[in-house]
């Protein structure tokens, strides 16, 4: 039980527990974690969470083929290593795999496509999906210690570092940045704030913008106010996009993930519509974060990701923008159209493929 694991690391360390750690734990405890024990990933039906690689199939995929067929003309080197991270089903690797080998097979032929997974279960499911695509490997490892480099081609990911555990951070009247960890109260697991201390969490919210703008709670705030006004701070978020940008020789990293194009535009999210940019989720529903200390492990935890975040230490890291926009304009650019009724086609040098998603 998570519960104990839990009650067990507050003894050994005899303080409160960050929420970034509790999240690290209810997500990807190697025995009862979510993603480890629970989470079925697909689309709508019977899912924990529909992801877009698996509603959009294979027009996501074709998409991303095509953005690589138009950017891989320019690469001089023979192979074109694709580096996919936090595979999921493998869904994404089969559609951008089966669309190269249909329209660009010379390309194909060159393609080496690694997935570097983080759970030994999604890991062994990807391996089953790939297995007719003899060039594909999939590597257990985290997206954060990647041990390419040198890389000629593009690093992938779909709906990864919003699923980095995080901490939360806000504002208290009068009394500064304090933290949301988890404590002990008699037998039972409690929220409590901690001022915050630490140099690099200071740096984060004042190099985003985040500084002067937050709302400033009463020291009693309510566990909800403090997910709605807190802010998610990712610091894997940023050590992982600058250890790809070094790793990367030629080549793009291709991020798709939900959340704000600016700082200013998540401040005002929190304030106009209340909905908090850590969500808690059980079986596809949104569920409240306040009953997270309850069945650890049986639900998912994201947060919104700050493009503009991304954006900022791609360019400090020596990264330039391709492409900047909507998934759905991702689409639209790169091979697919639109049909009467709304449904996306893909769209091959002109020849239009039948109608792949609903809804
Ligand atoms: C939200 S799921 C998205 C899955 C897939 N990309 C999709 O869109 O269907 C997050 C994926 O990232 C994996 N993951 C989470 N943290 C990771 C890490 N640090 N390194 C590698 N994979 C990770 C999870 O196991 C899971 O496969």
């Amino acid at each position: 039980m998570l519960e104990e694991t839990i009650r067990r690391e507050l003894h050994t360390s005899n303080a409160p527990m960050t929420f970034k750690r509790f999240m690290q734990i209810a997500l990807y405890d190697p025995k009862d974690g979510f993603y480890t024990k629970h989470a079925i990933i697909g689309t709508r039906e019977n899912s924990d969470f529909s992801t877009d690689p698996e509603n959009y199939s294979p027009c996501f995929g074709a998409s991303v083929a095509e953005f690589i067929g138009r950017y891989a003309a320019e690469f001089s080197s023979d192979a074109l290593q694709l580096v996919e991270m936090g595979g999921g089903n493998g869904t994404l690797a089969v559609d951008i795999l089966d669309h190269l080998q249909e329209y660009f097979p010379r390309l194909y032929r060159r393609v080496i496509y690694s997935i570097v997974e983080a759970l030994p279960r999604l890991a062994q499911r990807q391996r089953e999906k790939l297995q007719h695509h003899p060039s594909a490997r999939v590597h257990i490892g985290s997206a954060l210690d990647v041990s390419f480099t040198h890389v000629n081609g593009f690093f992938l990911s779909n709906e990864l570092p919003d699923a980095f555990p995080v901490d939360i951070v806000f504002s208290v009247r009068s009394k500064g940045l304090h933290r949301l960890c988890i404590t002990e109260v008699g037998r039972t697991l409690d929220w409590k704030y901690v001022p915050v201390q630490d140099h690099e969490t200071f740096s984060y919210l004042k190099s985003f913008g985040y500084g002067d703008d937050l709302k400033q709670l009463p020291g009693s705030a309510s566990i909800r106010n403090v997910f709605t006004y807190g802010v998610p701070v990712n610091l894997d978020m940023i050590h992982w996009y600058r250890s790809l940008a070094g790793k990367l020789h030629t080549g793009a990293v291709l991020t798709f993930d939900y959340g704000f194009m600016t700082t200013e535009e998540h401040l005002f999210a929190s304030e106009q519509s209340r909905e908090s940019s850590v969500r808690v989720y059980n079986r596809n529903s949104s569920d409240r974060p306040t009953d997270l200390l309850k069945g650890i492990g049986k639900r998912d935890i994201t947060s919104d990701v700050n493009f503009a975040i991304l954006k900022h230490v791609g360019h400090q890291s020596g990264l330039t923008d391709i492409f900047f926009d909507e998934q759905k304009e991702f689409f639209l650019f790169f091979g697919a159209a639109m049909s009467e009724d709304n449904n996306f086609i893909a769209l091959v040098q002109g020849k239009r493929l039948p109608p792949f998603y609903r809804g």
